[in-house]
C-alpha cells in the first residue's frame, strides 16, 4: 500500500465534520496535512486536536475562502511554501447546514448563486489553482466530495443537488484533460453522515430507508478517498461513487 508519509495532503473544509475526518486519517497514514477553512480559530482547534493525538503528526492550518480564486491561489502558495508540493486534493468545502430549505420557485437567485459559488466554482478554484502543479509533476489525485443527494432528487434543496450534480460534469471533464499527466480525479458522494445536523432520532430513522440500516460516519468516506488518493488508485478516474449505505437505489 501507498506509504503517505512521503504525500502532502491538502483537505479543505477541514475545520470540521467530514473534512477534519479525512484529514486526521491521513494525518495517521504520516501524510503531511494541509487543512484549510475559513476560520482561523477553528483550523486552531483541528489542528491542535491532531497534534494532541500524535505529537510528531505535520499538519498546517490555511485560512482560506474557496469561493475566492486569489484565496485560493494563495492557500495552494503557502502549502507548496511549507511542504513543496501537493500530492492530493481533497476538495471536500461545501455548505448544505444553513441552506434555505423550499421549492426550486421560491428559491432567491441569490440563494442559487451563492451555493453555486461555495459548492461548484470553489471546487472549479482549488482543482485549477492545484492542476498546474500537479501537471508539472506528473502526478496527483483529486477527489471531490460531492453528495448522494444527486441521485436521489431530494426535495427542497435543488440548489444544493444542482450545485453537487455540476461537480459530475467538472469531475469528468477534469480527469479526461489531466489523465495524460498521470493524474486521476474521482467525486465520492455520501448519503447523510453524522456531522451533527439532525438529531439521533432523525439520523435513524433515514437510515431505515438505506440498504444498511445505521447512521452514516465521517470515517466511512477514508477507505474509498485513500485509494483514490492511492498509487494503488491511480487507475480509477473519471469515476463517481456513493458511500451511501445503498439508498441511493432506492
Ligand atoms: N454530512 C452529510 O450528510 C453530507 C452528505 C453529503 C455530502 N456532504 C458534503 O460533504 C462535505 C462536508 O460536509 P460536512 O457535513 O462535513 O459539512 P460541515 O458543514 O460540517 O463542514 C463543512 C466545512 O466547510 C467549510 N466551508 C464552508 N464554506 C467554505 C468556504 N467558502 N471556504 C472554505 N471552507 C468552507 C466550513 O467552514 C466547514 O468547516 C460538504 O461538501 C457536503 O456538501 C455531506
Amino acid at each position: 500500500m501507498t506509504n503517505f508519509s512521503e504525500k502532502v495532503v491538502l483537505v479543505t473544509g477541514a475545520a470540521r465534520g467530514i473534512g477534519l475526518s479525512l484529514a486526521t486519517h491521513f494525518s495517521k497514514l504520516g501524510a503531511a496535512v494541509a487543512l484549510a477553512d475559513l476560520s482561523a480559530d477553528d483550523l486552531a482547534t483541528a489542528t491542535a486536536g491532531i497534534r494532541a493525538d500524535d505529537p510528531s503528526a505535520r499538519c498546517m492550518a490555511v485560512e482560506v475562502d474557496v469561493a475566492d480564486r486569489a484565496s485560493v491561489e494563495a492557500m495552494v502558495a503557502a502549502v507548496i511554501d511549507t511542504y513543496g508540493r501537493i500530492d492530493v486534493l481533497v476538495s471536500n468545502a461545501g455548505v448544505w447546514k444553513n441552506l434555505t430549505r423550499g421549492p426550486f420557485w421560491q428559491l432567491s437567485n441569490a440563494e442559487w448563486s451563492n451555493t453555486f459559488k461555495v459548492n461548484t466554482e470553489g471546487a472549479f478554484n482549488c482543482a485549477s489553482a492545484v492542476a498546474p502543479h500537479m501537471i508539472a509533476r506528473k502526478s496527483g489525485h483529486i477527489v471531490f466530495i460531492g453528495s448522494a443527494a444527486i441521485g436521489e432528487a431530494l426535495a427542497h434543496i435543488p440548489h444544493y443537488t444542482a450545485s453537487k450534480s455540476a461537480l459530475t460534469g467538472l469531475m469528468r471533464c477534469a480527469a479526461k484533460e489531466l489523465g495524460k499527466d498521470g493524474i486521476n480525479v474521482n467525486m465520492v458522494n455520501p448519503g447523510q453522515v453524522d456531522t451533527g445536523a439532525f438529531s439521533r432520532e432523525q439520523m435513524e430513522s433515514r437510515a431505515l430507508t438505506k440498504f444498511i440500516h445505521r447512521v452514516g460516519q465521517p470515517r466511512d468516506l477514508e477507505g474509498i478517498v485513500t485509494l483514490l488518493a492511492s498509487d494503488e488508485g491511480s487507475f480509477i478516474t473519471a469515476q463517481q461513487i456513493y458511500v451511501d449505505g445503498g439508498g441511493v437505489l432506492n
